[in-house]
């Protein structure tokens, strides 16, 4: 067993010494600024969008992660200039670009990552202009499959961040003091802590391939993950078969140490069923809920809401047994504003676009809008970010961006309206996508905030709207 026993000597040097290595990267807590709220380009009139997206600075961020936001809700603020008569900016990499990640350059341009199938990375720079030039950006080569973070962003040195002993499916996560993650070595995985003086195993195993997720509001004094490795729910759909026993939410006390505040076990026979739960403001209370997706063998996969106490606050229907839903980003998606989740269900078979509204009262995850034909995974593969929410038209509406289920050669916008769900509009990528989704807010000096969108496909091409 991994853990604070195990975490001897041995491993403390190595976290000394990576966090030596790594501490010049670290340099993404260069002041944050920009429009707080998430949908005006004018960051003005508030608007209903709940803790973490109104008041959360949105833009700017100088942290690139798969899933547009530390806290793990793939949303992205400001006004985008995609529809299907707009041209992107194009990129060969002359690969199959597997991962992307952004993040300002803090002089207007944007700085892309990308992860190659075979682990090679590459880095480019984009400017307002549309010119693109090669950037170097260390590592050069990951594990094959593994996921990146780029941090640096917004006039730092933009780098991948790595530690030594970092399990492979995964990456580490910068926090407020120091970088959590999760290490990998001959006695299994383990979470540890290495920071400013101060550096910390865990014993709660996590999943090996869990992203750690952290509040972008409190800047990362907080931290959760999956944890609590099971194989009992053979369904195997995300890369293998090992799920998640439970949720874990650490956070810093006085003197640097954290300590597990909080600990949510699936209850019965279920497991959590994903690599991150989704840290977001469902309520629209000023506190950030946990929504994961739980399954089990005889009725399926049903997405579950908590709040930071624990306790449920709602749940979705089942889908039945050997069915999953996959939970994508969390807002305004409502006709009036109403703050939505939103999931893409069983999206191997009929992808459909779920949306629910918490009813607190009732206990329950309502549907209230839905439309089929699109994906947001790749079944056995370990991207579980191929979707991404915004005003991805600049029209003041939220969509769902994510490409089309049966050729994924499209990204399409889908918009919860009066009457139902439809599609707004597509563009064509002109092969299937092959990466996540990647986005970058970036806001200029009159506080407008632009909305950049980039997806790599599988013919080596990466397309950039902005
Ligand atoms: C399986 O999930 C359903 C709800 O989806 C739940 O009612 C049931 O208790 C779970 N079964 C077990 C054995 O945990």
């Amino acid at each position: 067993m991994a853990g604070p026993g195990s975490a001897a000597a041995l491993d403390l040097l190595l976290l000394a010494v990576c966090w030596a290595t790594v501490g010049e990267a670290l340099a993404w807590d260069a002041p944050l600024t920009g429009c707080s709220d998430l949908l005006s380009a004018d960051c003005e009139g508030a608007g209903k969008t709940g803790r973490g997206l109104a008041q959360e600075t949105c833009a700017d961020r100088t942290v690139g992660y798969t899933y547009q936001r530390a806290d793990g809700n793939r949303i992205a603020c400001g006004r985008g200039v995609m529809d299907s008569g707009s041209e992107p900016v194009e990129i060969n990499v002359g690969g199959f670009p597997e991962w992307l990640v952004g993040v300002p350059s803090g002089d207007g341009a944007t700085i892309w990552g990308v992860v190659l199938g075979d682990g090679r990375t590459m880095g480019f720079r984009v400017s307002t202009e549309g010119d693109v030039s090669r950037v170097m950006l260390e590592p050069t080569e990951v594990a094959e499959g593994k996921p990146v973070v780029l941090v640096g962003g917004g006039g730092g040195e933009p780098q991948f961040l790595t530690t030594q002993v970092g399990a492979k499916f995964t990456h580490p996560t910068p926090l407020a003091s120091g970088v959590v993650s999760v290490q990998s070595r001959f006695d299994g995985e383990s979470l540890a802590f290495a920071g400013d003086g101060s550096n910390q195993g865990f014993l709660k195993v996590p999943l090996h391939d869990a992203r750690i997720l952290t509040d972008g509001e409190d800047m990362g004094e907080r931290f959760m993950a999956l944890v609590q490795p099971t194989v009992k729910y053979p369904h195997g759909v995300l890369g293998d078969s090992t799920e998640a026993e439970g949720i874990s939410l650490f956070s810093q006390e006085q003197g640097g140490t954290f300590t597990e505040a909080l600990f949510i076990p699936a209850p019965g026979e279920d497991v959590f069923e994903g690599l991150f739960p989704v840290w977001a403001d469902v309520d629209d209370d000023g506190e950030l809920e946990i929504v994961a997706t739980l399954a089990n063998s005889t009725h399926g996969a049903r997405v579950a809401v908590y709040s930071e106490e624990g306790e449920v606050l709602g749940e979705s229907e089942p889908v039945g047994a050997f069915r999953w839903r996959n939970v994508g980003p969390v807002g305004p998606f409502g006709p009036r504003g109403e703050i939505e989740v939103v999931d893409v269900l069983t999206p191997h078979l009929t992808g459909t676009v779920e949306f629910f509204q918490l009813d607190k009262e009732k206990k329950e995850l309502v549907l209230v809008a839905e439309k089929s034909g699109y994906t947001s995974h790749v079944i056995d593969t370990r991207n579980l970010d191929l979707i991404a929410g915004g005003d991805f038209d600049g029209d003041g509406n939220l969509e769902v961006l994510l490409p089309d289920i049966d050729t994924r050669e499209h990204l399409a916008a889908v918009r919860h309206i009066d009457g139902g769900a439809i599609e707004a509009w597509r563009v064509p990528l002109g092969a299937p996508l092959a990466s996540n989704i990647a986005t970058v807010s970036l806001s200029d000096s009159k506080q407008r905030v632009t909305l950049v969108v980039a997806a790599g496909n599988s013919d080596g091409i990466i397309k950039i709207w902005q």
